[in-house]
């Protein structure tokens, strides 16, 4: 009977570790590419959606809103259906402004047509500024950015602004944009009240909120980090740190 080789068995052993590691990291590349195929697939129905939303429902609103006004035109102020028929069209007017904003939201053509910044200034205008809070935006020398580095800044923009919105009781918010070194960095910050980041975390494990997790979790199939630095009463950073296209199938640290 030979005794084994411990020089030689050391060798394979690592050898199949290696190979156990190649195969890891090739399944964790797989499922990143499939999840985001997943979201682009997300985003493209939600786009097909917004279009709907805007050329249906908008356009049969805009139609119905022309009719009544017609019939306006036709009665005389003594009429008593007149007040009637004033609420009906500002009714119109407000379900269409819904119908418009709804499908912006969905997948606003401006990221599309314009590209980010002017899309984050479209996101401070409309979801901000109604709610009292001024928005100002900071943006660096970027790069073109691909469509779904491009879409996952402004996920997370509007999930950092509507957080704000809800809960942060700010005056101020705020977006930074800028890029150096292969990585794309976005901050989205506000003056508000801050948070004990820990607990939120646990209470999203709890099933509380999911927005912040899922968009770290979507950062981290780009190969990316979201950070969130705040604390009670003194406001809020959530810190996006994403690759630049052509890194972004590498994993983050
Ligand atoms: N900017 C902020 N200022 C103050 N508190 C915040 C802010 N952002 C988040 N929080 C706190 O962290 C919690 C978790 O946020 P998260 O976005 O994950 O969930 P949510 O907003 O409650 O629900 P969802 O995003 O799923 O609609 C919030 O409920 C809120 O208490
Ligand atoms: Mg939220």
């Amino acid at each position: 009977m030979t005794t084994p080789d411990p020089g030689a068995e050391l060798a394979r052993l690592g050898r199949e570790y290696a190979d156990l590691v190649a195969r890891l990291e090739a399944n964790q590349a797989r499922f990143q590419r499939l999840a985001r195929a997943m979201y682009r697939v997300q985003e493209d129905e939600r786009r097909r959606l917004a279009r709907d939303l805007h050329d249906g429902l908008g356009q049969n609103l805009t139609a119905l809103k022309h009719q009544l006004m017609l019939l306006q035109g036709s009665l005389g102020p003594a009429e008593t259906a007149a007040p009637r028929l004033a609420d009906a069209i500002a009714l119109c007017e407000q379900t269409l402004a819904d119908t418009r904003q709804l499908s912006r939201l969905l997948r606003p053509q401006v990221l599309d047509d314009l590209g980010l910044v002017p899309a984050l200034r479209w996101l401070g205008r409309t979801l901000a500024q109604p709610a009292g809070l001024s928005v100002e935006i900071e943006a660096g020398e970027v790069p073109e950015l691909d469509e779904d580095t491009r879409t996952l800044v402004f996920r997370v923009a509007q999930e950092a602004l509507t957080n704000s919105v809800r809960h942060a009781a700010a005056e101020h918010a705020g977006f930074r944009l800028s890029a150096g070194r292969g990585r794309l960095r976005f901050e989205a910050w506000d003056d508000g009240r801050g948070f004990d980041a820990d607990r939120a975390r646990e209470g999203g494990r709890s099933g509380e909120g999911s927005g912040l997790g899922a968009m770290r979790e979507r950062a981290a199939l780009h190969g990316g980090t979201l950070q969130l630095v705040t604390h009670p009463g003194a406001g809020t950073c959530l810190r996006l740190d994403v690759p630049l296209a052509g890194d972004a199938g590498r994993l983050a640290p």
